[in-house]
């Protein structure tokens, strides 16, 4: 072998071996990810004396095949945060699933036994149109891990502001609202005893790709302090969803619930927003006042957006819409915004209303 043959050969040798520690490094650095997260969030938080705590997953159903590894060893990429945690985007290795983790921020819990309560509680929901918590973690610092499936298609909030063809499609806009009147029913009905969602918001309302929502972050509220829960309801009230009666996240109540649905319903009619960030002076902040001036003012066409009734043309649906059945609509989603909570309707004369328009 002459000399330049073993300098190729020794170059060669070199590289490949940077390769490898470089492959391995990634794939190390990358499955640690949710770990090291959770690390760099829990030393960035006073350590509040807490003992170290057994480690634990709780699952249920349609989660049974979780383990501890699969959450913990999953690359995870932040897609959301808020005072009380953090939201991942995680990437199970085992079974190659995308999930939702949603990380709580320790001191923003209630503590003891009420947590594990309410987590109980939640777990065993399932409604085809609620999304189902999977499984739990809390580890060995007090780190708490809540597992969901993952929604590739977005939420209402997005669809919504794409304003792409079909957020104007009447049957769309019916097949969305009845679902997620479908999935609050069941929380204010069907168990038993009623959950109050809290933090109803088209943020918080997923979809598939046939644009069936589903409910996320139902009773949230329930697992967070008081000072938490607050910081949760301002939130929602710089959102536009909070009913005004609503002073104290703990008293949140099914009317509350059917304010925020009702914002949600005037969201998916006219394609505003709840709040309007630059009105014109005589233009109103909140979406139900800005609605009760376009009436009072007799501007019909403000109420809805355009595309809706153009869609009729286009459909060749059997129910083709009418302004009639709009404004039916229109009624019933202001009927939920009413300042008074007695004055609103429950969820299950919402949900006739809604069968009624549709059918
Ligand atoms: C409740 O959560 C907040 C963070 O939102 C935290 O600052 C506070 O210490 C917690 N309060 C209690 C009593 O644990």
């Amino acid at each position: 072998m002459n000399i330049t043959h073993m300098l190729i050969l020794v170059l060669g040798l070199t590289a490949a071996t940077f390769f490898i520690l470089f492959v391995v490094y990634i794939f190390f650095y990358r499955k640690r990810m949710i770990n090291t997260e959770l690390e760099d969030i829990e030393s960035s938080e006073q350590k509040h004396g807490d003992m170290v705590q057994r480690e634990c997953l709780i699952t249920f159903q349609a989660g049974e095949a979780l383990t501890i590894c699969d959450i913990l060893d999953a690359p995870g990429e932040v897609i959301g945060k808020s005072n009380y945690g953090t939201l991942y985007k995680a990437l199970l290795q085992r079974s190659n699933a995308i999930r939702l983790l949603r990380f709580l921020r320790p001191v923003c819990i209630t503590r003891g036994k009420e947590f594990d309560d309410v987590i109980s509680l939640l777990g065993c929901i399932r409604h085809s149109n609620l999304v189902p918590l999977l499984g739990y973690y809390a580890g060995p610092r007090g780190e708490r891990l809540l597992v969901y499936p993952f929604y590739r298609h977005g939420n209402l909030a997005q669809f919504i502001k794409d304003g792409n063809g079909d957020s104007h499609k009447w049957a769309i806009i019916c097949r969305i609202s009845i679902g997620i009147a479908k999935g609050l029913e069941h929380l204010h009905t069907g168990l038993e005893k009623p959950i109050v969602h809290g933090n109803l918001k088209s943020k918080n309302i997923l979809l598939d790709r046939n644009y069936e929502p589903y409910i996320s972050d139902s009773g949230l509220h329930l697992l967070l302090n008081l000072t938490a829960g607050h910081e949760m309801l301002e939130a929602s009230e710089a959102q536009g969803y909070k009913a005004p009666e609503l002073i104290k996240m703990k008293d949140a109540s099914e009317e509350t619930d059917i304010y925020s649905f009702g914002i949600c319903l005037l969201e998916l009619l006219s394609g505003k927003e709840p709040i309007n960030q630059h009105p014109t002076p005589d233009e109103d902040f909140y979406l139900p006042n800005f609605m009760r001036n376009a009436v009072l003012g007799n501007r019909i066409a403000d109420l809805f957006h355009p595309d809706i009734l153009l869609s009729r043309s286009r459909d060749h649906d059997e129910n083709p819409v009418t302004e009639e059945l709009i404004l039916k609509f229109f009624q019933l989603a202001m009927a939920c915004c009413s300042p008074s909570p007695s004055l609103r309707p429950n969820i299950e004369q919402v949900l006739w209303k809604l069968e009624e328009i549709v059918k």
